[in-house]
């Protein structure tokens, strides 16, 4: 095999992330600085899409049939042209100039994710070139891709961070993050590698449900589901769908939970007229509930008492009680106890992997059920 010189000694400095997540809200800014292995938040922020990105994504996302490809390769190019405009306005609130920053991590907006076909793919946009042209920053991307070809899942990669930064050595723990999908990391203090995978629907069933019904973006701190009965028989239908029998490590997205996902589980039951709204609210969230912990009890093996959540599902404040009913003896925390703010733990993993990739050090995954480790992330290197 062809090997390239190896450097290893950690680049430590300041590094931006830039997470864009299945919910398609926006962007999360992580300006950070890394020194010997710990983490400084510089500055944190969310841009939300403007309404001309967030409808095409709607558009682009919903529909596997393509209409036109410039509209895609326009995207692909105003998304950049966003980010770096994001990164710019963050590295100003900072204080900073452009030249203090190492690099940025951009995970880039997901619009298809494909583990499981003949050849796997993901697929995410927001132009890595561009964001490196408007900010003068090198540029890390495309962090998923390289997994797949290694028999990986591609997903979720935030377990490696999660154990750098979350993980202690004399306790086990879980971190819980809820983004529009909610994934498990389990750090066992037994094991040199987190084990992680998505556990199914986070918030982006409630957020397509809540949108459809009220045009708000979400429904904040879970008051519409509140207000709801669960519907057994239609959680019942849901959770037949084949994501929930699989064994970990999975991952999926917006491919499989999309509002056809919920349309089609309703009108198996009835007029979908019949149904109030709140009612399919309540069940959408006890849906997110039920495949998260279920997920969490079946891990026997591990005894893990502590978890912690993050991603804006923590902010669902009736999600965040039901699941702590529902997780019985367990102890649900924040990783701001862990001096993460919730928001951006997933924007630091990704300036965390930008550190990885340049200091050309190996990441430790197990997206393919197997230990494997590899250097992620392509870089679109400034002049
Ligand atoms: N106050 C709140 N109440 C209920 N849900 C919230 C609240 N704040 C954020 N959320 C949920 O969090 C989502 C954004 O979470 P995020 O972690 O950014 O996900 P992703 O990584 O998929 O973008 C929103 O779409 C919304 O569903
Ligand atoms: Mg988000």
């Amino acid at each position: 095999m062809n090997t390239l010189p190896k450097s290893t000694a950690l680049v430590d400095g300041i590094y931006i992330g830039l997470m864009s997540g299945t919910s398609m809200d926006g962007v999360d800014v992580a300006v950070v600085n890394f020194f010997q292995e710990k983490i400084d938040f510089i500055h944190a922020e969310t841009f939300e899409y403007p309404a001309s990105i967030k409808d095409r994504l709607y558009k682009i996302t919903s529909n596997k049939i393509l209409h036109n490809l410039d509209d895609i390769g326009q995207l692909d190019a105003d998304i950049g042209i966003f980010f770096g405009q994001c990164a710019n306005r963050s590295i100003g609130k900072s204080n900073l100039n452009s030249s203090e920053v190492l690099a940025i991590g951009s995970h880039g907006q997901t619009i298809w994710h494909s583990p499981l076909g003949s050849a796997p793919y993901s697929w995410q946009i927001g132009n890595p070139s561009i964001i490196t042209a408007r900010t003068l920053i090198s540029t890390v991307s495309d962090f998923r891709n390289l997994d797949m070809a290694f028999s990986g899942q591609g997903a979720p990669l935030a377990p490696a961070f999660h154990l750098a930064f979350l993980g202690e050595s004399n306790r086990s723990r879980i971190v819980l993050n809820i983004g529009g999908i909610a994934n498990i990391s389990i750090l066992d203090k037994e094991s040199p590698t987190a084990i992680g995978y998505d556990t199914g629907p986070g918030n982006c069933l409630m957020d397509l449900w809540h949108q459809l019904h009220t045009g708000e973006q979400y429904d904040k701190g879970g008051a519409s589901a509140r207000a709801g009965e669960i519907l057994p028989e239609l959680l019942e239908r849901f959770l037949e769908e084949d994501f929930f029998q699989k064994e970990g490590p999975k991952s999926t997205g917006r491919e499989t939970f999309n509002l056809g996902y919920i349309k089609s589980a309703i009108k198996s039951l009835g007029n979908i007229e019949n149904f109030s709204p709140e009612d399919i609210q309540a069940t959408l969230l006890e849906l997110t509930v039920v495949s998260i912990t279920s997920n969490i009890h079946a891990l026997k093996t591990h005894d893990i008492k502590d978890i912690y959540l993050c991603g804006g599902g923590s902010a669902n404040i009736f999600l965040v009680e039901q699941l702590k009913k529902a997780l019985g003896s367990c102890v649900v925390k924040s990783t701001a106890d862990l001096g993460i703010d919730p928001d951006h733990v997933e924007s630091c993993a990704f300036a965390w992997l930008a550190q990885q990739r340049i200091s050309g050090r190996p990441v430790t995954l197990s997206t393919g059920g197997e230990r494997k480790q590899l250097v992620l992330g392509a870089l679109y290197q400034a002049p």
